[in-house]
């Protein structure tokens, strides 16, 4: 039983009058002051998000995969360049290889659909010159800034369609530890780079995910400027209710700042992504 089940729902299964207020209240464990709109379905697909790290071996529907790139294609775009592709793998060989390559991560096996997404500006490198025009302004890191951005916005909104068909999903940051791998793997051009991966598949109803909760808004969210020093209050809270959803979830106990603290202690702790800036240039980026 989660706290999304002990929402009031009418026949039909949508929230009642306190729907949204139960919704917000299940991603924070504490009461935030929220409007009065009702519920509705994306609210209600994007506030009950949660990464799947276990799947059932069920495939896909027949073009689910063109449903959620259609979704993907729907974000919006820088200067609408739509400088991202996106590798979609289902070959348990090749997926087994992938995973191998970003730290042996189970779920990249398991699920049945690998999205490796791409910040790519191989295709406009390739339409300005198809025009014998310069393409100067893909050299600079303002660019693949943009390239990255573009794709990170065109996942998410894959992520969202995907859970409103029943589909769960985990980000892979560990594509980006052996970055050239990954290229080699994908048969990738030079400026193109898997900036993550996302597992697709039937999350397994019997290692069932819950919704994690997030920081309050009393810290993240500033008003007009970022003002002060933030309170510490806030954080000792935060550590508390995620000590109780790990304990819920059977995960190893730790406190947020603890575990965030050693997430950016040190440059071994980014497994190999340190090196990333030479990497990047050694795919072909430019990165004035
Ligand atoms: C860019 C990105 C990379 C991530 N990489 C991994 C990963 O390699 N492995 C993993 O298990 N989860 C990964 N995650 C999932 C996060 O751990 C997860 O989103 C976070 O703990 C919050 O949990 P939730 O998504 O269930 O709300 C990644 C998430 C993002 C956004």
């Amino acid at each position: 039983m989660t706290l999304l089940d002990t929402i009031d729902r009418d026949e039909a299964g949508t929230p009642g009058d306190d729907g949204l207020r139960d919704l917000i209240f299940a991603r924070y464990r504490q009461s935030v002051q929220a409007g009065n709109a009702e519920v509705n379905a994306v609210l209600e697909t994007i506030l009950a998000h949660r990464s799947v790290r276990d799947y059932l071996p069920a495939p896909l529907p027949p073009g689910t995969l063109e449903t959620i790139v259609a979704a993907a294609q729907s974000a919006p775009t820088s200067s609408n360049l739509q400088a991202w592709s996106v590798v979609a793998v289902e070959d348990p060989a090749r997926r087994a290889r992938l995973s191998a390559v970003s730290g042996n991560q189970r779920q990249i096996l398991q699920a049945p659909l690998f999205l490796v997404w791409l910040a790519d500006l191989s295709r406009l490198r390739a339409v300005a010159g198809g025009l014998g025009k310069t393409s100067d302004g893909l050299d600079y890191i303002e660019t693949f800034l943009l390239s990255v951005i573009d794709a990170t916005l065109a996942a998410q909104n894959a992520v969202v369609a995907l859970e409103s068909l029943g589909l769960g999903s985990c980000y892979i940051g560990g594509i980006r530890n052996q970055p050239q791998a990954v290229a080699a793997e994908l048969g990738l051009p030079a400026e193109a780079i898997a900036v993550f991966g996302l597992t697709v598949g039937y999350p397994d109803p019997a290692r069932p995910a819950d919704i994690k909760p997030r920081l309050s808004q009393e810290v993240v969210l500033h008003r007009e400027t970022y003002g002060e020093s933030r309170p510490a209050a806030p954080l000792g809270l935060y550590d508390t209710i995620l000590r109780g959803f790990q304990a819920e979830q059977k995960l190893p106990a730790i406190d947020w700042t603890e575990q965030a603290s050693a997430r950016i202690g040190t440059s071994e702790a980014l497994k190999g992504r340190h090196a990333l800036t030479e990497t990047i240039r050694a795919l072909g980026f430019a990165l004035k």
